[in-house]
């Protein structure tokens, strides 16, 4: 959840901890057992709390101590959990280790970032150079996202401390896990070296010296014994550039590191040769082997986190269905493929409400930081043709999902009683939550059904995932097999119609529907029909 945009208690616009507290019937009624909560520690906002300036305190737009400590109290009386980000690959700027590291190149604390007399040619994955110059010690200091994140020096003992300290004061207090931003970014080639560039380009991305360095395992294993290990909790790293068996070292049970990463190699399929904005269609086949290979790759070895969207994704309803006519037919059809597979499913804010992609006019009316600096670099300083960048902001840009929880058809989609932070998606009247609580067959009440199946079904849980027809174009289907049963998953990725045959063993006297988003079946004589967008998923006996 994006405690930002999820629901504002007190009409500044921004979303808030007591606002949450007022939603968590809601969230309780879809059924999750878990809520990860966006960054809510005390934070200037240069990057929406991923730049924190205290981790002891909660950011004052937020709420206070108190409603965190409501908050965690009325999720656990609901048999909710709650998991917290951690961000410490780097703090903000503003945090007291940075401003006395800036201080003085011999203040104690200078060594607990990067600084250099000379940058290296390493790009900002926001832009730009990944270093910026301080005038008061003329030096340049590290910062792989905004200038306003300088990176953290885990090779200094007691940057761990202290991140060891901050995660046990969080996890003393009852929380119970912690989403891990970049977790794999925190141990770099101490060298830092410049890496090859064309001739005329002047940075590079140098993620080979920053991502799964050379002491990753050490540090990771390190923090599972001082604190992980003492704690029933849930961990999450966020790794990009990540592949299953680098996973599997990171997951394996007997590694004593972390339980699950958020890989991106999905996330990846329409980024063109520029990067993210540069994109292109994704293509279903490339889709079925990335996923393939990740279920395949953890199976037994590790475990998967399952997910088609987050904070810096657009929404999958816009990028992997049809946000038109099809939303709620392909909303429901994403999340059954999701929902079946094997891993632990994460669905973001208004996922469960189908809430698309959000396309504003105007660059003055994005906020955020990653999207401002592109802009500027391309179109400010690039010169390049503003409409064409404001295309790829809408269809790439991370504000797409984080527009304001659309609550109800009114003012401000019920989000706030002021003006909100960000502009609410003009779709509100169609897409929201109240009306998708009146209505029996929406994608909220279809979210519930795959949760509840994934409760009692424990081959959801355990099935070896079996990929079928991997190079049909347009149809993903796929068997978890057990031991006495198998399901068969089919998902139709397109909005035309076609035919289904059942596979070897399937037939519709040995199969029961265990849940489909359109009603009633079209058979064929070993098939059935399958409609555009349609999912339907069977459950098999071996013994019938
Ligand atoms: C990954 C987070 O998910 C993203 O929102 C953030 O901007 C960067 N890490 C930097 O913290």
């Amino acid at each position: 959840m994006y405690p930002r945009s999820f629901m504002d208690s007190n009409g500044d616009g921004i979303g808030d901890l007591k606002g949450i507290l007022q939603k968590l019937d809601y969230i309780h009624k879809l059924g999750v057992d878990v809520i990860w909560l966006n960054p809510i520690f005390d934070s200037p906002n240069d990057d929406n709390g991923y730049d924190i300036r205290d981790y002891y305190s909660i950011m004052h737009e937020f709420g206070t101590m108190d409603d965190f400590d409501a908050l965690l109290e009325q999720a656990h009386t609901r048999g909710i959990k709650i998991m917290m980000d951690l961000v410490v690959n780097h703090t903000s700027d503003e945090h007291a280790w940075f401003v006395a590291s800036k201080s003085s190149e011999g203040n104690p604390y200078r060594d607990y970032y990067f600084w250099r007399k000379e940058p290296n040619n390493w790009v900002s994955i926001f832009s730009g150079s990944a270093w910026q110059h301080d005038e008061a010690t003329d030096g340049y200091f590290l910062h792989l996202f905004s200038k306003k994140q300088p990176d953290l020096n885990w090779e200094n003992p007691q940057v761990r401390e202290e991140v060891y300290r901050l995660m046990t004061f969080w996890l003393e207090k009852g929380i119970d896990g912690f989403r891990m931003d970049v977790i794999n970014f925190i141990s770099k080639n101490p060298t830092l070296p410049s890496v090859y560039t064309e001739p005329g380009q002047l940075y590079a991305y140098g993620g080979e010296h920053f991502m799964n360095g050379p002491r990753i395992h050490e540090f990771l294993q390190e923090m599972h014994e001082r604190v992980l290990s003492k704690f029933d909790m849930m961990t999450v790293g966020e790794m990009p550039g990540v592949d299953p068996d680098l996973a599997v070292l990171y997951t394996g049970q007997d590694r004593h590191e972390l339980q699950m990463v958020f890989q991106f190699e999905h996330m990846d399929l329409d980024s063109g040769w520029g990067g993210k904005w540069d994109y292109k269609p994704w293509r279903l086949s490339d889709l079925k082997a990335v996923i393939s290979k990740w279920q395949e790759g953890l199976y037994q070895r590790g475990w998967n986190s399952l997910y088609l969207n987050n904070h810096d994704q657009p929404r999958m309803v816009s990028r992997f269905g049809h946000d038109g006519e099809y939303r709620v037919t392909s909303a429901k059809m994403l999340a059954t493929f999701l929902h079946m597979l094997q891993g632990t499913p994460y669905i973001y804010y208004g996922e469960e409400i189908g809430m698309t992609n959000v396309a504003f006019s105007s660059i003055e009316d994005y906020r955020d930081v990653e999207i401002h600096n592109m802009w500027k670099e391309r179109v400010l300083e690039g010169g390049a043709d503003p409409a064409v960048v404001l295309d790829q902001i809408h269809v790439k840009g991370r504000d797409n999902a984080r527009t304001p929880m659309q609550w109800t058809d009114g003012e401000q989609a019920g989000f706030t009683t002021g003006t909100p932070w960000i502009g609410v998606n003009p779709n509100h009247g169609e897409i929201n939550v109240e009306k998708a609580l009146q209505d029996p067959d929406s994608i909220f009440y279809y979210y519930q059904r795959l949760i509840a199946l994934r409760k009692t079904m424990p081959i959801i849980t355990e099935g070896k995932y079996v990929l079928l027809w991997p190079d049909h174009d347009q149809i993903y289907a796929y068997l978890r097999e057990g031991e006495q049963d198998d399901l068969l998953v089919v998902c139709n990725f397109y909005g035309n119609t076609l035919e289904f045959y059942w596979p070897e063993g399937f037939s519709n006297d040995n199969t029961t529907c265990l849940i489909a988003n359109y009603t009633g079946e079209q058979w064929l004589e070993s098939g059935f029909v399958l409609r555009p967008y349609e999912a339907r998923v069977y459950h098999r006996l071996r013994s019938q």
